[in-house]
């Protein structure tokens, strides 16, 4: 068992529209020992593997993000000087922690299924940054827990149907190929929850919820379980048929509003798909 009884009544309550905290039992897994996760590194294919300077501001550019000069290994032993931020990408290609990924899904798939369908693409990725290193301003498309194993980091997290922070063209840019990262105004600040993380806590974060993250002052290593489903499938198709109707000069309005447009508008943009192939 991964997450406490607890957590996993709190999870069923809260998943898929709200962050919660959850309590897990990783914090002493020898997976995440530093030698461990070189070896790892070295399992997973190249393309992989993404590291950079840690600091960096929140609104930072993709296109400018500095490297640190550093290869992989060294990289990961000297993470608590170098200044860092690295994650290794897809580590369910390593049998070992595709185990572990399930062990961690599996805790929770009852919650999962009843909430948001059949489960699919289950994918791993550790973090290993630096002390007080800055993940910018960003969104991801999948369901996420990210479990915090060692060290501490803030993640503040932003309503994802908050239309003066990501508006119904931002989504469908998203999902036609625009960058995770994204702007972040000062007055968004109000909007926030913070939620700090402590070796053994796990935060859920809500698919396509903004979100940045500090780190404390240790280096911290993390691992975020993701996972698509049924639900998260269909959100994405009707941005996406949202972005061909504004295309064609309609105005698809705002989604969640009237939920069988919704159902129409995902079902449409199946159709269009099969059609293509
Ligand atoms: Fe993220």
């Amino acid at each position: 068992m991964i997450f406490t009884d607890t957590s996993k009544l709190n999870f069923a309550e809260h998943y898929p529209a709200r962050p919660l905290v959850l309590d897990h039992q990783l914090e002493t897994n020898e997976l995440f020992a530093l030698e461990r996760l070189v070896e790892l590194s070295k399992s997973l294919p190249q393309n992989r593997v993404e590291y950079s300077s840690g600091k960096v501001p929140v609104n930072q550019d993709p296109e400018t993000t500095p490297e640190n000069g550093l290869s992989i290994e060294e990289t990961i032993l000297s993470i608590e000087e170098n200044g860092s931020w690295m994650v290794l990408k897809n580590i369910e290609h390593d049998a070992t922690y595709k185990a572990l990924l399930e062990s961690c899904l599996g805790d929770l798939g009852a919650q999962i299924e009843a909430a948001t369908g059949k489960r699919y693409r289950q994918e791993g990725f550790i973090f290993i940054s630096s002390p007080n290193s800055v993940t910018p301003f960003h969104m991801d498309p999948e369901h996420n827990i990210l479990m915090q194993i060692r060290g501490e980091k803030t993640m503040r997290v932003y309503p994802v149907n908050d239309p003066d922070i990501l508006t119904p063209e931002m989504h469908e840019a998203y999902h036609t190929g625009g960058h995770r990262n994204m702007v972040h105004k000062d007055e968004f600040e109000t909007k926030a929850t913070a939620f700090h993380l402590t070796p053994g806590k796990a935060l859920h974060v809500p698919v396509k919820a903004p979100h940045w993250v500090q780190n404390g002052d240790k280096t911290s290593i993390s691992l975020s379980i993701t996972w698509r489903s049924e639900q998260s499938d269909k959100e994405a198709d009707i941005h996406l048929m949202n972005s061909i109707l504004r295309k064609k000069g309609m105005a698809p309005g705002r989604t969640g509003n009237h939920p069988l447009r919704d159902n129409a508008k995902a079902f449409g943009y199946k159709v269009l798909r099969k059609l293509s192939r």
